[in-house]
């Protein structure tokens, strides 16, 4: 059966990286017998300067219709003063909820062609490779948002007159912890079956409900090893001896904080992909890194995460481990063939842009 993509390049830099991701794509569909058609979308900024809107109902119908989406990325400064409800995270949220993308695959790998990269010393990083699994369509992101003025407000013993008040409310069922713990431990048998879940169980409810779900799912797993840290715990053991951890499983908020100290450990945001996965398989693949206002257009960024998360498409929505792997290996070709874009280069090396790098890998893939 022909596989159905939808491409939505975003904001800032996205065009430019996800355009290299398209060649690659270009390239295993002509060379490598992938059957695949795709369209593009708006999403973003770019959907809100066409249609006022970041998230058009037409960009969803076509999420629907696809078995996956590559996604580049969103937001810029030109946006930063429009009312929340049309900033372009509210697209990228917005995509996250109606298609139901729950997992998040968040691997942090140190490549060792880059062993210097990363502002921890070689030897706590070398050979890193972490899944963060996170939960990404519950937890305070969706919980009930208030913002309110208070008369008579009570701030410890002191009643402050009046006071504006604003509350987000930070919730999980019990349906929704089981699903991504299943998530979890299923990435955690095919790697080193090790699993650290990681909550604030010291404090919070939703928490205690947290850590309660994920002991009764790991009955289901008796091969895996089941951790718990708290989360300001996990932070510090993850700049500490990151290497202690195979696969983390936290909620929204926990896992967005975590995965960015994971992707610095290994000193190349721009070199991490990303999944969000539904119920159905379909899935939506994004670089981990923003849309980088500063180096939009000046064809500098780095196209490798956009292409690995092609890889991960591959892999996980269209089930061709095989090209996710040829992909991925091009890659390391690359890296090795000493190739380095500005964000990975080490003082003084020579640099290439986003388009040599995106040739490179094409070339790379025979
Ligand atoms: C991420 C980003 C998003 C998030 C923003 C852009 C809404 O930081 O994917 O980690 O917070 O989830
Ligand atoms: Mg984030």
């Amino acid at each position: 059966m022909t596989a159905k993509l939808l491409i939505l390049p975003g904001d800032g830099i996205g065009p430019e990286i996800v355009r290299e991701a398209e060649k690659v794509l270009v390239a295993l569909r002509d060379r490598h017998g992938l059957d695949v058609v795709w369209e593009h979308g708006l999403i973003g900024g770019a959907a809100y300067d066409a249609h006022g809107e970041p998230l058009p109902a037409v960009t969803l119908e076509k999420a629907r219709a696809a078995d996956a989406v590559l996604f580049g990325a969103i937001g810029g400064p030109q946006y930063d003063t429009l009312p929340k409800d049309k900033r372009p995270e509210r697209g990228l949220l917005g995509i996250r909820a109606a298609m139901g993308f729950y997992a998040n695959l968040r691997p942090a790998i140190l490549y060792p062609q880059l062993a210097n990269a990363s502002s921890l010393k070689p030897e706590l990083v070398a050979g890193l490779d972490i899944l963060i699994v996170r939960e990404l369509t519950g937890g305070i992101y969706f919980g009930k948002r208030e913002s309110r003025v208070v008369d008579g407000h009570q701030v410890g013993h002191e009643v402050i007159p009046q006071a504006r008040v604003a509350s987000d409310v930070e919730q999980y069922s019990d349906y929704e912890i089981a699903r991504i713990a299943h998530t979890a431990f299923k990435a955690a048998q095919l790697r080193n079956k090790k699993l650290c879940s990681v909550d604030k169980a010291n404090v919070l409810e939703s928490s205690q409900l947290w850590r309660e779900v994920v002991c009764e799912v790991a009955a289901d797993y008796p091969d895996v090893e089941l951790s718990h840290l708290y989360v300001d715990n996990a932070a510090m053991q993850l700049v500490r001896a990151p290497k202690q951890f195979d696969v983390i499983v936290t909620a929204n908020l926990f896992g967005d904080i975590l995965s960015d100290i994971a992707a610095q450990l290994t000193g190349s945001i721009g070199m991490l992909p990303s999944a969000s996965m539904n119920e159905k398989g379909q899935g939506l693949f994004e670089p981990i890194h923003g849309s980088a206002p500063d180096i939009a257009g000046k064809g500098v960024a780095n196209p490798l995460a956009t292409i690995l998360s092609l890889a991960m498409l591959l892999r996980y929505s269209l089930k061709r481990g095989d090209l996710a792997e040829k992909i991925e290996a091009a890659v390391q070709t690359v890296l090795a063939g000493g190739l380095r874009t500005g964000d990975i280069a080490a003082k003084g090396e020579a640099t290439v842009g986003t388009v040599a790098m995106g040739d490179a890998v094409v070339a790379a893939l025979d």
